[in-house]
């Protein structure tokens, strides 16, 4: 089977689809992704036609290259943050300090002579309540261009997810939040993350699950994301939420829904998005 016949075949049913566990393309390993030898990594076939799928409707949609595609992304990125700018007249950042802490279970104090790395930390200064911390820093491709809208007093590093400027294990706590379905190679990301991140240290994900790739939020999966950190990271406790705030545009407020904390109805099957909320702890 060639990786680019499955997604070609995917992409001829028109409508953008993602590829769940329960849609593997290939039975005969195991009836289960967690038994499976493959298990969400670069040989399984439904995350690599995930991928592919989402490369090609994307390039589709859009008849540019990928490489067009990726500065596209950062330019709607910044536009994105320039235009609340323009709203809000100040990008405020007090709203993460509850994420941080409240949220995941874990009080300020548990910062105190941490080392903490935001991957995909936008411009807002999120870490800036962590006062108490040994390190806090930022990093998103978009850092230098952040800091012409004013958020040059945080300390952010331009860099990817998928190549961690930094040795292993550097930090007690390493966090996603509304980033990881934006980077443009889950595999490598996990890798990363998994690989900065201290042993008994956590990692904090707060990512949306949605079901089509869009130019900013190319990567899709579904809820078993949670799968593709373990073994090397164990779930201590994880909330599926529903959008229950929602902007006047009609964007989702995910950090508003979070904190309403509607429990995910999986029964109703209505496709719409969700938020999933894990904190993993590395073993060893
Ligand atoms: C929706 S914003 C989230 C910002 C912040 N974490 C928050 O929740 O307010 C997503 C961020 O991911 C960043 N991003 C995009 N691609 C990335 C990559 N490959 N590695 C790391 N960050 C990335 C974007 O530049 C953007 O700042």
């Amino acid at each position: 089977m060639i990786w680019t016949d499955v997604a070609a075949a995917l992409v001829t049913t028109k409508t953008p689809r993602q590829v769940e566990v329960s849609d593997c393309l290939d039975k005969s390993r195991s009836p289960e992704c967690r038994t499976c030898p493959a298990r969400f990594g670069p040989d399984c076939i439904s995350r690599v036609a995930l991928g592919l799928l989402n490369a090609a409707l994307i390039d589709n949609e859009k008849r540019t290259p990928m490489t067009h595609v990726r500065s596209q992304k950062a330019d709607s990125e910044l536009a994105f943050w320039q235009s609340r700018l323009r709203q809000q007249g100040t990008l405020t950042n007090d709203h993460y300090a509850y994420f941080y802490t409240a949220h995941f279970g874990l009080a300020k104090t548990f910062y105190r002579s941490k080392k903490i790395l935001d991957i995909g930390c936008g411009p807002r200064g999120s870490l800036e309540w962590a006062d108490e911390a040994a390190a806090r820093i930022g990093i998103d491709p978009l850092a230098a261009a952040y800091r012409q809208l004013g958020t040059s007093r945080h300390a952010m590093h331009a860099g990817s997810a998928e190549g961690l400027p930094f040795p292993d294990a550097s930090f007690d706590v390493v966090c996603s939040l509304n980033s990881l379905d934006h980077v443009d190679d889950l595999n490598q990301t996990i890798g990363e993350i998994c690989r900065v991140l201290a042993p008994r240290g956590y990692f904090l994900l707060v990512t949306e699950i949605h079901r089509h790739p869009t130019v900013l939020e190319p990567m899709v999966y579904s809820w078993d994301i949670v799968a593709a950190f373990q073994p090397e990271l164990a779930v201590v406790e994880q909330k599926q939420v529903e959008y229950t705030v929602f902007s006047p545009e009609g964007f989702g407020d995910i950090y508003q829904s979070l904190r309403e904390g509607t429990p995910y109805d999986h029964s109703d099957v209505r496709e719409r998005s969700g938020i999933l909320s894990v904190r993993f702890r590395k073993g060893g």
